[in-house]
């Protein structure tokens, strides 16, 4: 109850979805996503990543919010009363407890070490919003005719070769993370995402349709929407069940945190709903966006500097594109705060809910430890440089770990707890707000893929990239 006392629920259901949302929408949209789907050959990766997102994401996030919801407590503590508390629980045995309360703890393992690799891309994206600005300065004082002698590509390399740069800018966008959580829940979530998300679709929607009047437009809609499926890998079922769990923010706690501050009467899978919807049109539109640049261009750069090495190409293009390069990678830049609060939000509370530590100390000690471990990629591309694996260095090898590894390990057990340990009246309760028989159907459909399709399929996905392994 003490911590049912220290939680403010969402004042409005507007800024459940302004937070949930917020923490959808990030850098797993705009820059992992386009990356991802070049190295997995294009359509055939889209249309599975659609696929999955609604069929297995949807229900796996409606679960996370439905533990937060029911228990009122974040991930760590949520799992624990998931299995003891009679009111909620169908009761466990002292094994299944022991073995279930490792996917709360690696969940907030996981936000920890996202935020840390979170700061050294968001550091990429504030680099890019100081050049651009400093840019459009320039113009504006040398000369109003067009565009001067910015170098996205030296831009970047200005990054690369500094592993000081790049820890420095990660520490900044550190700090102001947790200043804003400091400050707690409700003025610190909604109004930061609140005012940013709206201004940034509707700059992404006039951006894509200045990438689709490129010349190589029909090629990008032809490498996006044709599915050739030859053209996937053994790892790409994997691939893009992690990339669902990381861009839905699934397998971290911050949506069962998010369902601890719901308001009773919010319907959970409408709010699933919308949230899943709005998250894969946008990772689409930034589709749309990048990929009539990158088959326009000559440059031929996969990997996690696509979207640096292309984005700012059809912004010099444009007239007042020095403008739109500020206003892009400002947007970004809020958004990927947005996804760095919750984050930080959900191990913070975690925290709270477990021991009697103030919201103020959390931020700081969980923020300063996130500042230690993103050391380690900051310095992926100059120091340590010399770390790789075919190829893939530090960040990369981090990235594919986590996501593709640690996360659809961690859905899947918080699903197992949803689906086996909470009472089945509870549930439905939770689903079924009416007699009719589409939301009894859906509740079937839920239950069937919270037992038995997601978990089937993240095992395969695993036993498929173990064959690939093998076979590489
Ligand atoms: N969903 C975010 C993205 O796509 O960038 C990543 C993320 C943010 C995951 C916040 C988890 C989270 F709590």
């Amino acid at each position: 109850m003490a911590a049912m006392r220290r939680r403010s629920l969402w004042g409005t259901r507007f800024g459940f979805y302004l937070a949930a949302i917020g923490s959808a929408f990030g850098l797993g949209n705009l820059w992992r996503f386009p990356y991802i789907v070049v190295e997995n050959g294009g359509g055939a990766f889209v249309l599975l990543y659609i696929f999955l997102a609604l069929v297995m994401g949807l229900p796996l996030l409606i679960g996370e919010l439905m533990l937060g919801k029911l228990t009122r407590r974040s991930a760590i503590a949520a799992v624990r009363q998931a299995c003891i508390d009679p009111l909620i629980s169908v009761g466990s045995t002292p094994r299944e407890r022991r073995l279930l309360s490792w996917s709360g703890k690696l969940a907030v393992f996981a936000s920890l070490l996202v935020l840390a690799y979170y700061a050294v891309i968001s550091g990429w994206v504030l680099h890019f919003l100081v050049r651009f600005v400093f840019a459009e300065l320039q113009t504006k004082t040398i000369s109003s005719s067009g565009i001067s002698g910015f170098d996205p590509d030296q831009a970047l390399q200005v990054l690369r070769n500094s592993g000081f740069l790049q820890v420095a800018l990660a520490s900044v966008h550190l700090l102001v993370t947790i200043v804003v959580v400091v400050k707690g829940v409700q003025e610190g979530i909604e109004k930061w995402v609140g005012n940013v998300m709206p201004i940034f679709v509707v700059l992404l929607l006039v951006l894509v349709v200045k990438a689709l009047s490129l010349p190589s437009a029909e090629q990008a809609l032809r490498f996006l929407f044709y599915p050739d499926f030859s053209k996937l890998t053994y790892s790409s079922l994997l691939q893009a069940i992690g990339h669902v769990c990381f861009t839905l923010s699934i397998g971290f706690g911050t949506m069962v945190t998010f369902g601890s501050y719901l308001n009773e009467r919010t319907r959970l899978p409408g709010a699933g709903f919308r949230v899943t919807a709005m998250d894969t049109s946008i990772s689409l539109f930034a589709g749309l966006l990048i990929f009539p640049i990158v088959l326009g261009t000559v440059v031929n750069v996969p990997g996690p500097e696509l979207l640096f090495h292309t984005l700012p190409r059809l912004f010099l293009g444009l007239h007042g594109g020095f403008f739109y390069g500020v206003a892009f990678f400002l947007c970004l830049y809020l958004a990927s705060l947005g996804a760095s609060i919750g984050l930080l939000e959900s191990i913070v509370s975690n925290w709270m809910d477990d021991s009697r530590i103030s919201r103020r100390a959390a931020a700081w000690v969980t923020g300063f430890g996130a500042f230690l471990i993103a050391i380690v990629p900051a310095l992926s591309s100059s120091v340590l440089r010399g770390v790789n694996y075919q190829g893939h260095g530090i960040l990369e090898i981090l990235d594919g770990i986590l996501i593709n590894g640690i996360l659809p390990i961690i859905a899947l057990s918080l699903a197992l707890v949803v689906s086996f340990k909470i009472k089945a009246n509870l549930k439905e309760t939770e689903f079924v707000n009416d007699e009719t028989i589409t939301t009894r159907k859906l509740l079937s459909h839920w239950n069937f893929v919270l037992r038995y399709l997601a978990p089937g399929l993240i095992v395969f996905a695993f036993f498929l990239a173990f064959v690939g392994w093998l076979r590489s």
